[in-house]
């Protein structure tokens, strides 16, 4: 296997596209992760695309193909596969360029993430999303995406007596981070008493503990880091690309208060980075309901179970605290168009380690991590990065 390197990124605004389609978001996206890797269009021997519900949201299938076509790439024949893994699709995708170009198959692979959600109304948006639950055992039964969050939720406020007011802090730092991205879907802040007295999701959720429905795209180019310096300064190598699962519907699951998948994929991670916690200098943790980011963190080894609200009660998470984290607003105040959100993570990651990331720059960020999950924490994806 060979070492990979990220040697381009880019992503559109998060937030509500109404004069923008699902090609207009992944070719914007595409081509700006192009011209940061100075590369041409022609260049790129392979695309993956992750896209979790296209021929659903907006009736559209065939999505690599799509991405390819209108890249320019029709002519050249370069093989585009779509990669779907529900929310975690942008990570999935991720992960594949990974093997290819580690394989040696491919020197320059395109990936991306892209997802156009708001042509549609609530309900129907809600529906969409809970495919990525078990549809005939959960969601037939009436259980949304949000449901089952506040389920999560009212166990481990069971379990380990978290309130409502810690909890809310999440959704703070994150709606502070979000002012400080100009691509963020939110960009104002918000105080525990608006997240507490929100309208009410599902309780103890309220809407500003979920993620929004965004449109949005995100891409990167990969290169093996033996010639990643031909075409950037400052690549960024990929240090482990791990995916691990779980049983795919909460009640199979021995506990609701950890991710089996988030820990074996953290600990496989680790293991290929030769990292540890400790080393990580800014991380993106999935957020799409406050309690996942909260379980994420501890299953991810940032704090023992039950006490990783703590790191948010003393300010660790901040962008300049100790454990930066969610520094683009995460999920939750960027943004979450769920088939773009695991490449746009990366993206994130990889401005922050080129000392790109403007206002909310993490001083002296070398090393990051990103953790996307599909469904419930059923899938987990991780990917750990170092800047060359
Ligand atoms: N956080 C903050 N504000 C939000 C928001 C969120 N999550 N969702 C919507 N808003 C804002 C809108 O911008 C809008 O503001 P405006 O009146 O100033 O324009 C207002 O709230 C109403 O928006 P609307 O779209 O009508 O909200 P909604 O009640 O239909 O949807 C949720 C709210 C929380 C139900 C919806 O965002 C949701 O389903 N989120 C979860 C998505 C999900 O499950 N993703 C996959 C996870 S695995």
């Amino acid at each position: 296997m060979r070492d990979v390197a990220i040697i381009g990124a880019g992503e559109t605004k998060y937030g509500e596209h109404w004069d923008k389609s699902l090609r207009d978001l992944a070719v914007e996206a595409g081509l700006k992760a192009i011209e940061d890797a100075n590369i041409y269009a022609e260049d790129i021997q392979a695309i993956f695309g992750g896209n979790m519900s296209a021929g659903s949201f907006v009736g559209q299938d065939h999505v690599g193909a799509l991405i390819a076509d209108f890249a320019g790439l029709a002519e050249t024949q370069v093989p585009a596969i779509r990669v779907e893994a529900a929310c975690a699709s942008g990570a999935a995708a991720l992960h594949a360029g990974y093997l290819a170009v580690a394989s040696g198959m491919y020197d320059i692979v395109l990936v991306g993430g892209v997802e156009k959600m708001t042509d549609l109304p609530g309900d129907m948006v809600t529906d969409i999303l809970a495919g990525a639950a078990d549809r005939e055992w959960e969601v037939f039964l009436g259980a949304t995406f949000p449901a089952l969050g506040a389920m999560m939720a009212r166990r481990y406020m069971h379990e380990f007596g978290l309130t409502i007011e810690q909890l809310s802090l999440l959704p703070v730092i994150a709606h502070k981070h979000g002012t400080m991205n100009p691509d963020a879907h939110f960009q104002r802040e918000v105080t525990v008493d608006q997240v507490i007295n929100a309208p009410m999701v599902a309780d103890p959720l309220t809407i500003m503990h979920c993620s929004p429905v965004s449109d949005g795209g995100a891409a990167v180019v990969l290169a093996p880091t033996d010639i990643a310096r031909k075409y950037t300064d400052s690549p960024v190598k990929i240090l482990a690309s791990t995916v691990a699962n779980d049983y795919i519907s909460l009640h199979s699951r021995p506990s609701l208060v950890e991710s089996p998948s988030t820990i074996a994929a953290g600990k496989k991670a680790y293991e290929m980075a030769k990292k540890e916690p400790k080393d990580i200098d800014v991380m993106e943790i999935h957020d799409a309901f406050s309690i996942i980011a909260l379980e994420g963190l501890e299953d991810l080894g940032f704090a023992k179970k039950g006490e990783g609200i703590k790191l948010a009660e003393e300010g660790q998470l901040y962008y300049d605290g100790d454990m930066p984290y969610n520094v683009s607003g995460g999920l939750k105040a960027k943004g979450h168009p769920v088939g773009a959100t695991g490449v746009g993570q990366v993206v994130e990651i990889v401005k922050q380690l080129r000392n790109e990331a403007g206002k909310r720059q993490v001083p002296d960020a070398r090393v990051g991590l990103a953790h996307n999950v599909g469904g419930t924490m059923t899938t987990s994806i991780i990917h750990i990065l170092e800047v060359m």
